[in-house]
């Protein structure tokens, strides 16, 4: 190319200086989808991606209706600029995950026509799986088959991939988990630095405390492969204790002593004397604290 026609051109410097350079990537989700719950969905995806600047924040914005979907725009900034390949296809890959999971429907274009065969017995496969699941997990060994049954119902399947966070550690949370296949990771912040506390696999669960207490997550939990996990609400999981309120003293057992390895990890001095009957006083406190946040002695007494 002749020098004079590169000098008459304007150049683009993407690397001097080194300010956040800004990028849009464009978006779009089913009509289906409230754009409430997608802007929900992209936040959680926004907040994953590791590298992006503190400052400025990315903005998401609803820019339009498109001929098979509402589109969506997120601009985000990159502190270098070869960056920014790395951090769309973290965006890209993690979004599948996180609209999977939340129901959200990204459409195939208007025009191609999409075929799909309904697996015949996936549901049902997928049901067998949980109900083994619950059996083997000790404080589910109170229920009978048809309680069993009625509470495997209140589940649903959802899919994290490896790294992503499932939980974080101080905010409210309402949701109980089993993994069904793979491992994940419990970490708590210490002095600044994030320290790992258990690595927990099929048939162990999670996010029983903050469920049954009310209190805000106790740790942060990430998934430390690709994992499939069964989840429940508040609402499914007071059923299973108002059916069968025994369960709520085997978990009680089990957060007694999540509760003591916590504070064990805190560095917090534990109580005097024998430690066994220190774990047995906590646990009485954790049941009388679930019976009262689900008000189990009312609907006994009723
Ligand atoms: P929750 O506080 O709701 O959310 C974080 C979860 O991490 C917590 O419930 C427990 O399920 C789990 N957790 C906390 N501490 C431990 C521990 N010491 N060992 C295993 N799991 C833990």
């Amino acid at each position: 190319m002749p020098n004079n026609h590169v000098a008459r051109q304007g150049v683009l410097n993407y690397s001097e200086p080194r300010a956040p350079h800004s990028r849009l990537v464009h978006i779009g989700v089913s009509y289906s989808a409230p754009p409430n719950r997608v802007l929900a969905a992209l936040t959680e995806v926004i907040d994953q991606v590791e590298g992006l600047p503190a400052e400025p924040r990315p903005t998401l914005r609803v820019i339009g209706y498109g001929e098979s979907a509402i589109q969506y725009e997120l601009r985000y900034h990159v502190d270098t600029y070869d960056d920014w390949r790395r951090v769309e296809s973290e965006i890209y890959r993690l979004l599948w995950y996180q609209f999977r999971r939340a129901g959200l429907e990204i459409p195939f274009p208007i025009r191609s026509v999409h075929l799909q065969r309904v697996p015949a017995r996936g549901a049902d496969v997928s049901a067998q799986r949980l109900l083994r699941t619950l059996r083997a997990i000790d404080m589910f060994r109170p229920l009978s088959e048809d309680e069993l049954h009625t509470a495997a119902a209140a589940f649903r399947h959802v899919h994290y991939s490896r790294g992503e966070r499932v939980l974080d550690e101080g905010d409210a949370g309402d949701s109980f988990f089993v993994i069904d296949h793979g491992e994940v990771e419990v970490s708590k912040r210490l002095g600044g630095t994030s320290r790992s506390l258990a690595r927990l696999r099929a048939g162990q669960f999670f996010g029983e405390m903050a469920l049954l207490t009310g209190e805000s997550r106790t740790a942060t939990v990430s998934a430390a492969s690709d994992v499939d996990l069964f989840t429940i609400d508040k609402a499914g999981f007071e059923s299973i204790l108002v059916a069968n309120p025994a369960v709520a003293e085997d978990i009680s057992a089990i957060l007694a002593m999540r509760r003591d390895a916590l504070s064990q990890a805190a560095g917090e001095v534990g109580q005097q004397g024998d430690g066994a009957l220190a774990t047995q006083v906590a646990q009485a406190r954790i049941l009388e604290a679930i019976r009262n946040y689900f008000g189990l002695y009312t609907r006994r007494g009723k």
